[in-house]
């Protein structure tokens, strides 16, 4: 069985240090390629058919639409993983408005999770899962959680022992 690491990262302004600035990778990218390094495992982007928008207030005002009236945003098609052959997930977002992107939350609406390893993590401005650990775990029923980790964005690339022993 092989490893899976999923992750959503935005493209485009971001919340570092309480201003706004344009990454020229995204911070769960650049975790999750370390990640995928270390483990050996396989790296998908989630991906949304509608993207969201670059800027960064626009970004939180759907960010905040789609919280507030429960919308799971369609993903990207023809991009269908088949979960069957991994039995370790990681899964990595950044934390937009206190939790997941809802483009997450598609993404775990759309496949079966029951009897695999899920191992989240995250990136935001605070260093903290907020809600999207309890969601999360609350959704995917069936699968069994390590602990997550969560880096700030300012700090992923001084971020190495810590995804590390993570992964350890
Ligand atoms: C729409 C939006 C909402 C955000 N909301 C929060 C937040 O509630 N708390 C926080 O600490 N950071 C917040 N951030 C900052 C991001 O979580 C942080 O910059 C993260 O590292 C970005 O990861 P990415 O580059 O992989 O998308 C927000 C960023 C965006 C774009």
């Amino acid at each position: 069985m092989k490893t899976l690491i999923a992750y959503f990262s935005h493209i485009g302004e971001n919340l570092q240090n309480n201003e706004i600035i344009v990454l020229e990778k995204g911070n769960t990218e650049v975790v999750a390629e370390k990640l995928a390094e270390l483990t050996g495992g396989d790296l998908y982007r989630i991906e949304e058919e509608e993207p969201y928008p670059f800027s960064y207030d626009d970004c939180l005002r759907r960010s905040r639409r789609e919280d507030e009236n429960n919308e799971h945003p369609a993903l990207k098609p023809g991009m269908r993983l088949n979960m069957d052959e991994y039995d370790t997930v990681y899964i990595g977002f950044p934390i937009w408005y206190r939790t997941y992107p809802r483009i997450v939350a598609s993404f775990l609406d759309d496949y079966d999770f029951t009897g695999k390893t899920v191992r989240p993590f995250c990136t935001n401005d605070e260093g903290t899962f907020g809600i999207s650990l309890l969601e999360m775990q609350s959704v995917l029923k069936g699968a069994s959680f390590t602990d997550g980790l969560a880096i700030r964005g300012a700090d992923v690339y001084n971020a190495d022992e810590r995804i590390a022993a993570f992964v350890k």
